[in-house]
């Protein structure tokens, strides 16, 4: 169990570092949130120090800011320059085998999913642990505070388990937005296409936690200390 859980901390590793071989002088990259990330974007924010390279960056969340901040090497520039990112890296929850996923974890679903669909290229990263045959963990829905009573209610309705996110403390969970999250567990899901038109059409929904479209590469790491590269499309 030790060998195999250092082999996937090694995969990791070889996994963002592959990746940040691979980008290229002068790109613009989209950051996604959570610790996958976090480990590319130093892992990246080495090498533009070592090469000089110049690599500019639109974080989604304060946590992946704060630590794109710690490297000279990237430009964090604004998010007018959403338009023109060639590449969004971003992490996932769960993934299934028509590589539609989960995310959301730590909150960042409504930036990171616009900076995947600008994004002229999107790579997502994950260990072999998350890619499962159908998703089944709850659901991330981003909901206006104003709204939660009612969202709350509606998400019974379509038969999900809506539970408030809360802090360790017990504090609710605000989004970097201002909202409040329900992880709302739906069991097995069946027809996740069918399902994200019903959440998002929900009044007081601002975002779901359902990635249809969103991933053209997959990074893997696996238990055994492989890197896997998907090409999805
Ligand atoms: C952030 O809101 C999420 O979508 C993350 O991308 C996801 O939770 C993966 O995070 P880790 O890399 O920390 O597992």
């Amino acid at each position: 169990m030790k060998a195999e859980n250092a082999n996937s901390g090694k995969a990791l590793e070889a996994m963002v570092e592959k990746l940040a071989l691979e980008i290229q002088d002068g790109s613009l990259i989209g950051l996604g949130s959570g610790a996958t990330v976090a480990a590319f974007a130093r892992r990246l924010g080495r090498r533009a120090e070592e090469e000089e390279l110049l690599v500019s960056v639109i974080p989604s969340s304060l946590q992946i800011q704060l630590v794109a901040e710690e490297w000279p090497g990237f430009m964090v520039v604004p998010s007018t320059m959403i338009p023109d990112i060639d590449i969004t890296v971003d992490g996932v929850d769960q993934i299934d085998e028509k590589f539609r996923m989960i995310k959301g974890g730590g909150g960042a679903l409504y930036r990171e999913r616009v900076l995947l669909q600008a994004a002229s290229k999107r790579v997502i990263m994950g260990d072999e642990t998350k890619h499962v045959r159908q998703l089944y963990r709850s659901v991330p829905v981003e909901t206006s505070f104003f709204a939660r009573d009612f969202v709350e209610s509606a998400l019974l309705k379509i038969g999900g388990k809506p539970k408030l996110r809360l802090l360790e403390k017990g504090y609710p969970f605000i989004t970097e937005n201002g909202n409040v999250i329900f992880d709302t567990d739906f069991g097995i899901i069946e027809k996740p296409e069918t399902l994200l038109s019903e959440i998002i059409s929900i009044a007081g929904v601002i975002e779901a936690g359902i990635f249809l479209n969103e991933c053209d590469v997959l990074y893997q790491a696996n238990q055994d200390g492989s890197v896997q590269v998907f090409e999805v499309r």
